[in-house]
C-alpha cells in the first residue's frame, strides 16, 4: 500500500507502512496450524520463563504506552503480575527486583539513555532482561539476555508510529508465548490470537482507507488549542499516546486519561471549547468489554450533557455510538487486546493531517530528537 504511493512526509509514509511493519514484525515469528510462537532470540530457558514472579516492563515515551498495552496482554494471558514505569524515574524508585523477576525494555532506537541505563540497574540487581528495539544491534538489544525486534523498517520522523504498533504486537507474541509456556493458554485459544495477529495487517489497511474521512475532521479542528483523548483499561495507552502524538507534532495541547477518571476533577474542564476524543470500542465476545463499553456509553450521555463535542472511535456495526458522538470513526472489529493496534492509527493521522494544515514541520517537530542519549 504504502510502496505504490507518494507521500509528502515521512510521518504519513511511516503510518501507511504499518501493515507491512506488522505483516514483517508477526509472520515469521507464528504458525497457525499448531497454536505456536517462536521467539527465537529470547536465551531464557522455559523453566525460567515458567517460575517467573514479576515482569517490569521499562520505557519512555511511546514506548512506554506500548508497555502499558503489554501489561494487560501478560496479565490476562500469562496469569503474571507487571509493573510498568517511566524509564526516566525507574531508578528513583528504588526498584525491588532481582533474581526471578524479567524486566523488559522497549525502545524503538535502542539507544535512549534513562532505559539503556534502567537496563544497567535491572542487571545489577539480578533481573533477568529481554529488549524490544527497532535497531539490531543497539545498545540495549547487546546488553540484554535477550530481545524481540520490531520489523518495523527505520523510523524517520520524529513521532513514533510504526515502531510503536509493531511493539504492541511483540509484546502481544510475548504474552502469548509465555502463556504457552505456562499453560495459561490453551492450544485452541492460541490458534484463535494466532489468527487475529495474522488478520491485523488488513484491518489496519482497511483503517488506513478512510484517511480521508480522518483530514476532514481535521480541517473541522485544527485551530482548537486544547484536547482532551480518554480510553479505559488497555484503551487509556492508546488515549495517551493519541494526545502525546497531536501534542508533539502540532503543539497542541492534549491530555489522556483513563475515561473513569475524568469525573475525579478533569470534567470540571469539560464544555463545548475542549473536543473530548473517546475510545469506545467493543469486542462482542468479551463480556468485560461489553461491560466496560456500557460505561463508555453512559459516560459520553454525560459529557455531552455538559456540552462537549465528541470525536468516538467506535467498533464496524455499533449503531449506539454514532447517536451520542459528533463525529465516530470505525475500526474493525478485533479482539479487547488486539485493537488498540488499530485504534491508534486513526489518532495518528489525526495528529499528521492537523500538524500539516497548521503548517508545521511535521517529521522534525521544534525541541525534539528522534534518540534521547542523554539523560
Ligand atoms: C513519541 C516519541 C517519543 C519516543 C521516546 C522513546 O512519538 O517518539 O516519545 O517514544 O523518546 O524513544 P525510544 O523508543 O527510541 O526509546
Amino acid at each position: 500500500m504504502a510502496s505504490t504511493r507518494k507521500f509528502p512526509h515521512h510521518l504519513i509514509r511511516e503510518i501507511f507502512e504499518q501493515p507491512d511493519a506488522l505483516r514483517h514484525t508477526i509472520e515469521p515469528r507464528v504458525s497457525a496450524d499448531a497454536g505456536l510462537v517462536r521467539l527465537d532470540e529470547i536465551h531464557i530457558s522455559r523453566e525460567e520463563l515458567r517460575a517467573l514472579r514479576r515482569i517490569n516492563i521499562v520505557a519512555s515515551g511511546t514506548s512506554r504506552h506500548a508497555g502499558m498495552t503489554g501489561q494487560y496482554m501478560m496479565q490476562e494471558l500469562a496469569a503474571v503480575p507487571v509493573d510498568v514505569d517511566y524509564a526516566s524515574e525507574f531508578e528513583y524508585r528504588n526498584p525491588m527486583i532481582g533474581r526471578g523477576e524479567l524486566s523488559i525494555f522497549i525502545t524503538q532506537s535502542g539507544e535512549t539513555a534513562d532505559t539503556t541505563a534502567s537496563q544497567r540497574e535491572a542487571r545489577q540487581k539480578g533481573s533477568r532482561t529481554i529488549a524490544i528495539s527497532n535497531v539490531e544491534g543497539s545498545t540495549i538489544a547487546r546488553e540484554a539476555d535477550g530481545f524481540i525486534y520490531t520489523h518495523a523498517g527505520p523510523e524517520i520522523s520524529i513521532a513514533s508510529t510504526k515502531a510503536f504498533t509493531a511493539q504492541m504486537a511483540c509484546l502481544f507474541l510475548f504474552a502469548l508465548y509465555l502463556g504457552e509456556i505456562k499453560e495459561t493458554v490453551s492450544e485452541e485459544l492460541a490458534k484463535h490470537y494466532i489468527r487475529e495477529l495474522l488478520a491485523l495487517p488488513l484491518k489496519t489497511e482497511t483503517v488506513l482507507a478512510a484517511a480521508e474521512q480522518v483530514e476532514k475532521l481535521a480541517e473541522l479542528y485544527y485551530r482548537v488549542d486544547d484536547f482532551m483523548f480518554l480510553g479505559r483499561a488497555i484503551h487509556y495507552p492508546i488515549a495517551m499516546d493519541g494526545a502525546l502524538k497531536l501534542k508533539e507534532v502540532s503543539y497542541i495541547h492534549a491530555e489522556g486519561y483513563p475515561t473513569g477518571e475524568a469525573k475525579h476533577g478533569p470534567n470540571a474542564l469539560i464544555d463545548f471549547r475542549l473536543p473530548l476524543v473517546i475510545i469506545a470500542t467493543c469486542d462482542r465476545n468479551d463480556a468485560g468489554s461489553v461491560t466496560r463499553y456500557e460505561k463508555n456509553v453512559s459516560n459520553m450521555e454525560g459529557f455531552k450533557k455538559q456540552g462537549a463535542t465528541l470525536i468516538a472511535l467506535a467498533t464496524e456495526g455499533d449503531t449506539t455510538i454514532p447517536q451520542i458522538a459528533d463525529h465516530t470513526l470505525f475500526i474493525p472489529h478485533a479482539p479487547e487486546l488486539l485493537s488498540p493496534i488499530l485504534e491508534i492509527v486513526p489518532l495518528q493521522l489525526f495528529a499528521y493531517y492537523v500538524a500539516a494544515k497548521r503548517g508545521l514541520d511535521v517529521d522534525r517537530p521544534r525541541n525534539l530528537v528522534k534518540a534521547v542519549t542523554l539523560e
